[in-house]
């Protein structure tokens, strides 16, 4: 079993899938043990206790400086003890310690195709209004390992998104979600459950027989 901790900052509609995916079986081989999150009372959290699993809350604002911030979050880790940790809408940038600790044992889903629309300031809203405004006509999501940069990890799956021309950032986000995330997060973590996901050379091979 692939001991598994979800981090989240918010409303956890990808945290969803992967709960509907482990109780439907479309996610095997896999223990969601501890759901951790940086901000209390979000939709998250509540999404993880009615599914029966342990949560977490580690704040900011409950520390004096980032250190003793990153050092609660690394704990509140490790006592999960986890093969994979994923990010499921995690608005905190890793502390480098932790990121080292697991390295490929991170990963993260971001609303574009990387490359595109990624790096420093491109999450939530922003991604979808750039694209919007630079007028791509596909866009999507990508889950990829996180290493010590940002969105620059090895890519595990991509899936497009048409981009149509009278959508707004909002609608964007919603179709983005639906079509990509809440579908290529869990076959991920399926397919890494399940051994089919080697890194070599920083790039991800996926056994997909
Ligand atoms: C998603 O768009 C995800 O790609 C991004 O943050 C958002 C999280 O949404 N990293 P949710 O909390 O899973 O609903």
């Amino acid at each position: 079993m692939l001991r598994t901790a979800v981090l989240v900052s918010g409303g956890g509609t990808n945290l969803q899938a992967v709960i509907d995916g482990v109780k439907e079986g479309k996610i095997t081989n896999t223990e969601l043990v501890r759901v951790i999150s940086n901000k209390p009372g979000v939709k998250a959290l509540e999404r993880a206790e009615k599914a029966g699993i342990a949560t977490a809350v580690v704040s900011k604002k409950d520390f004096a400086s980032l250190e003793e911030f990153n050092d609660a979050l690394l704990s509140a880790i490790d006592e999960a003890e986890p093969d994979l940790i994923v990010l499921a809408g995690f608005l905190v940038v890793l502390p480098e310690k932790l990121v080292k600790k697991y390295s490929n044992k991170i990963i993260n889903i971001h609303p574009s195709l990387i490359p595109s629309f990624c790096g420093v300031g491109y999450y939530g809203l922003k991604v979808h209004e750039e694209v919007i405004k630079r007028g791509v006509k596909v866009t999507g999501a990508t889950v990829h390992f996180v290493d010590e940069g940002c969105d620059s990890g090895p890519i595990i799956l991509q899936k497009a998104v048409e981009v149509q021309q009278d959508d707004t950032p909002e609608v964007l986000q919603r179709r983005v979600m639906e079509q990509a995330e809440w579908k290529i997060m869990p076959q991920a973590i399926d397919l890494i459950a399940n051994g089919k996901v080697t890194v070599v050379d920083r790039k991800v091979k996926v056994d997909l027989k």
